[in-house]
């Protein structure tokens, strides 16, 4: 009696919870397919263009990157290291160089031809490469067609300008050592980040191994582009025994098996979507930016600050962090940021983002710079450096953030023969890499006061890079090749800045 009592009436209900299930499904179609697309119009956000900026002799910028790229040429903007400090290669004087054609070093060393995607780790000078992570993308190599490339296009060298006394010998033991015993590198930024952090897993191999490991089905169906990426000491590597002539000093606390020498976390803009969103209503009350300035269809990886900093400031065993390097640039466009596109305007509206940008930077740096002095008066009172006590106290460790220009594309690079000898200006829009230099020249800019930001330093060292139209990833002109220079010039100059000009032996 009682059970067909309850069976009528989950009989009587079953239609009911039925109809609520298809008015909800209705609702929610409503919402994703029309309801967004009816939008009621808003007035666009604020839009300043970048040329009416008020530039004076006492604080210099630039309107036009031909000043930009005038003012990195005559290293008028002191955007790194202590304020008077004289740097025996300033990352100006390194850049103001230009690539010279090598023959292999010693003939014979290399194959004469491409006859397999993997002969680029040979031509490159690699012994092999760590990350396992779309490898022959990586190398530039996946596109038969693109082969005749080889052997020139890994054959060029960067030779300083002569205002560069030398850099340090690169050495990748010496690299590794640098990891181990002055702390780790944390690589920030997008997919061209994640190129650099590519060609570090080739540079150190074989003295470190690489996480996720992409051979394995399950790890490729269970991590995306967000995922973190590791490199750590290969615990076969000679430097890691205990017998090798000169061990490695490992502080308290180091695991092999834990500790990461560098990591790759992507994050395209600096921050995560709510807290740009939260800002951007601060700044612009009146617009409706929380439905109205991203484009919910673009794909983004992004992450808040604070998960950044967490891990540059985390503790042994997980985190052992010194130098976090920062890039962005590229996402900042007005198909993401869609509040901002204009047809009307110069670059469909781009002036509107650089202009958020700015205030976004701004925030950044302030946020970073406090962060880190933060953990100087925790760790230590010496002024303008912030000097971490990790190791039960037995070992300090300076951490620095170091901004790396973000690398505009070259269009049409497949039609590129070699190099080039000064910066070509792109004369029509294409994604938003004609206006790539003013979101580098806001970070530039806002780091030259040395006495507000002495932890964070901008190194304009694009130019290499710029003059490498060769170098690209096979599929298109923006993601750089590993194995041309111009991703493993960026790290020995960064690995010459921390330990030579910062003087992180110190
Ligand atoms: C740097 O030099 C300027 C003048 O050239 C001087 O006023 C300033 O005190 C110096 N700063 C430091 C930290 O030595
Ligand atoms: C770059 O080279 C030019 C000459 O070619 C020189 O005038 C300028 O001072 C150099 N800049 C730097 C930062 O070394
Ligand atoms: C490679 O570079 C050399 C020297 O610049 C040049 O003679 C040769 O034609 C180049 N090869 C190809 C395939 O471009």
């Amino acid at each position: 009696m009682l059970r067909t009592r309850i069976s009528g009436i989950s009989r009587r209900r079953a239609p009911l919870r039925l109809y609520a299930g298809i008015l909800a499904s209705l609702l929610l179609a409503c919402y994703y397919f029309l309801c967004t697309k009816t939008l009621t119009p808003v007035d666009p956000p604020p839009y300043t263009p970048f040329a009416s900026r008020k530039c004076t002799p006492r604080q210099p910028c630039a309107r036009t990157e031909l000043e930009a790229l005038n003012l990195d040429k005559q290293g008028n903007l002191r955007s790194f290291g202590s304020p008077n400090q004289t740097l025996s290669c300033s990352p100006s004087a390194y850049s103001n160089g230009s690539w010279a054609f090598r023959p292999p070093s010693r003939p014979g060393t290399v194959p004469d031809r491409m006859r397999d995607p993997l002969d680029a780790i040979k031509f490159a000078g690699f012994e092999g490469c760590a990350s396992s992570r779309l490898v022959e993308w990586a190398l530039g190599a996946d596109v038969k067609e693109q082969w005749g490339r080889w052997p020139n296009v890994t054959r060029w060298e960067w030779v300083p300008g002569e205002g560069c006394a030398g850099l340090e010998q690169w050495e990748k033991e010496r690299m590794v050592r640098h990891l181990v015993e002055e702390g780790g590198w944390l690589l920030i930024g997008d997919s061209v980040t994640g190129n650099h952090f590519f060609s570090l897993s080739c540079l150190l191999y074989p003295h470190v191994i690489a996480t996720p490991n992409y051979n394995n089905p399950i790890v490729r169906l269970t991590t995306d582009r967000g995922s973190f990426q590791h490199l750590y000491l290969n615990p076969a590597s000679p430097l890691a025994s205990p017998l090798h002539p000169n061990p490695l000093s490992f502080t308290p606390g180091f695991s092999i098996l834990k500790t990461p020498l560098v990591t790759f976390r992507r994050v395209d803009v600096l921050y995560s979507k709510a807290e740009l969103v939260a800002m951007h209503e601060e700044w612009y009350p009146g617009y409706p930016s929380r439905t109205h300035l991203f484009n919910n269809k673009e794909r983004l990886h992004t992450q808040s600050v604070e998960e950044a900093l967490g891990y540059l400031t985390a503790p042994l065993p997980y985190g052992n962090y010194a130098t976090m390097i920062v890039s962005t640039g590229g996402h900042w466009r007005t198909t993401l940021f869609k509040g901002y596109a204009d047809g009307e305007k110069e670059g469909g509206g781009i002036d509107g983002v650089v202009a958020f940008y700015e205030h976004v930077a701004r925030r950044w740096v302030r946020e970073v710079q406090e962060r880190l002095s933060r953990e100087t008066r925790n760790g230590d009172e010496r002024e303008g450096e912030s000097m971490v006590v990790i190791g039960g106290g037995s070992r300090r460790i300076t951490k620095n953030v170091v901004i790396r220009p973000y690398l505009p594309g070259h269009d049409q690079c497949r039609e590129a023969k070699g190099v080039l000898e000064e910066v070509e200006l792109m004369e029509y829009e294409r994604y938003n890499w004609r206006h790539i230099w003013k979101f580098n020249h806001i970070f530039e800019t806002l780091l030259t006061d040395r006495q507000a930001y002495p932890n964070i330093h901008y190194l304009p060292i694009d130019r290499p890079g710029r003059l490498r139209p060769d170098a690209h990833t096979a599929k298109d002109c923006l993601h750089v090749m590993a194995g041309a220079d111009v991703l493993e010039g960026w790290t020995r100059y960064i690995w010459h800045f921390v330990t030579q000009e910062l003087g992180a032996r110190a």
